[in-house]
């Protein structure tokens, strides 16, 4: 299925300039953008994102760092160990937050990067999360390749993706005028279609190895295949 002409026309910078807001409106906005536009709920995240994390995990627009905070919490209460964290954004502001936020935290290596060009060699991190981010990326196909390089042969990146909103009324009118909103603001690059997205992992080089629509949202872990060699 092909893709309507509904994305964001906003260059790189805008669409970093559009996440420039006050840390209280963000998390407010979040709160609503998560439950009527992707239809999920914070646990329903912590245990998709919250298992995915090797020895050396990559954080791929990490943002303020709140949601990672919150599933850092949630690893410490299960008893999951402690890792080795590199985050990156490519919004200056967002990245301020995070610096802020994990001042000091010998764990956490913060980077200015964008998802399509990571600055990292080949073969770097066991795991990737890239939470409520995809969507947002204006080169997918890019940021998907990069990532494959950067995880080693076997390393699994988890991530979820905005789908054209489905269900019933009017609870998909209020997810596609979110979407609309998004879009026209640049936090919202395009929604996907579940074929689509899946035929651009496989495209890059991942194998999935679970997959499901929860609400409108493409929920998936991918692994880099054991043998893969690098394209560098
Ligand atoms: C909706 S926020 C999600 C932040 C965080 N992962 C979370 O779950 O709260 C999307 C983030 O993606 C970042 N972003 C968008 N396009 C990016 C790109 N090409 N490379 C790196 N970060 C990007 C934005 O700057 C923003 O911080």
């Amino acid at each position: 299925m092909t893709q309507p002409a509904a994305r964001s026309t906003k260059t790189r910078d805008e669409i970093a300039l559009a996440y420039k807001s006050e840390p209280w409106w963000y998390d407010v906005r979040g709160f609503f953008i998560l439950t009527f536009a992707y239809n999920t709920t914070l646990p329903a995240q912590l245990r998709l994102f919250g298992r995915n994390f090797g020895a050396d995990h990559l954080e791929i627009a990490i943002g303020s760092g709140t949601f990672l905070a919150i599933v850092l919490r949630w690893r410490k209460w299960k008893g999951l160990p402690k890792v080795r964290i590199t985050g990156v954004d490519y919004a200056e502001s967002m990245l301020a937050g995070a610096m802020r936020r994990y001042e000091g935290d010998p764990d956490m290596q913060l980077e200015l990067a964008d998802a399509a060009a990571l600055p990292f060699e080949d073969n770097s991190f066991d795991t990737a999360n890239i939470a409520n981010a995809v969507h947002c990326f204006p080169d997918v196909d890019g940021a998907m390749r990069e990532t494959l390089r950067v995880l080693r042969p076997g390393g699994c990146m988890v991530a979820n993706v905005i789908l054209y909103p489905e269900g019933i009324q009017p609870f998909k009118w209020i997810a596609e005028k979110i979407n609309a909103w998004g879009i026209r603001k640049g936090i919202l690059y395009t929604p996907y279609y579940r074929d689509d997205m899946r035929r651009r992992l496989l495209a890059a080089g991942f194998e999935i190895g679970f997959e499901e629509r929860a609400g409108n949202c493409y929920n998936v872990r991918a692994y880099k295949p054991k043998a893969a060699a690098t394209a560098g």
